[in-house]
């Protein structure tokens, strides 16, 4: 059909002009539907949380009231399942920098952050490396502080943070491994 065809090549070219000449807007109007559906709070309670707790509850010793307790997956299945908390937080680090959520500079970097601690754990669990494990449990964990550090804007009325790791409990020592790095 040449009117077709030729509405194509009208719009081949213009795409290009606007290509050489306006690079953002190009972009901007190739710019996926994305939408923001989880706020901040439930994207932390419902998807980052849960899938911090599976790497953080499967790396390190715990000390109770029977001794040492090593935390570390010993099946394919438990190992299966550090897989897919760590691919959740690595591919939560793009949540977080959509459209609509990343809050500066700094939060893009945090994200980013999170990818590439996500990334180490993933690595770990297809190794089944219970130390490297630990190592991106504490990567993690230092992401997550950094960017609440700067950007969870406390409710008034002190501090009621509760960022789901509790420096206190089972006396893990993922945290008294990494508080001094
Ligand atoms: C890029 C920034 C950023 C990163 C990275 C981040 N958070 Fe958050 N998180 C926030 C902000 C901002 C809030 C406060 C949201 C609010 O109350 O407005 C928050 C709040 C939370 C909350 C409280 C949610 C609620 O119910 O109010 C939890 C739990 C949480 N984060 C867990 C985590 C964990 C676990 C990680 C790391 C795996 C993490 N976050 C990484 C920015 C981040």
């Amino acid at each position: 059909m040449p009117y077709n065809y030729c509405v194509v090549v009208t719009f081949c070219m213009l795409v290009a002009a606007c290509g050489e000449r306006n690079e953002p807007s190009l972009a901007t109007s190739a710019e996926p539907p994305y939408q923001a559906i989880t706020t901040i709070q439930d994207t932390m309670a419902w998807i980052l949380d849960p899938a911090a707790d599976v790497i953080w509850s499967s790396a390190g010793t715990i000390i109770t009231a029977q001794g040492h307790q090593e935390l570390a997956p010993t099946t394919d299945e438990d190992w299966a399942e550090v897989l897919h908390a760590a691919a959740t937080l690595t591919e939560a680090g793009n949540l977080l920098m959509m459209p609509g959520r990343a809050a500066g500079d700094d939060w893009i970097e945090y994200a980013q952050g999170l990818t590439a601690a996500g990334q180490l754990a993933i690595k770990a669990a297809q190794d089944q490396d219970d130390e490297a494990l630990f190592e991106a449990g504490g990567r993690l964990y230092q992401v997550c502080r950094a960017c609440h550090n700067q950007y969870w804007i406390e409710a008034e009325g002190g501090d009621q943070r509760d960022d789901g790791y509790d420096e206190n409990e089972n006396e893990n020592e993922n945290d008294q491994g990494h508080s001094t790095r």
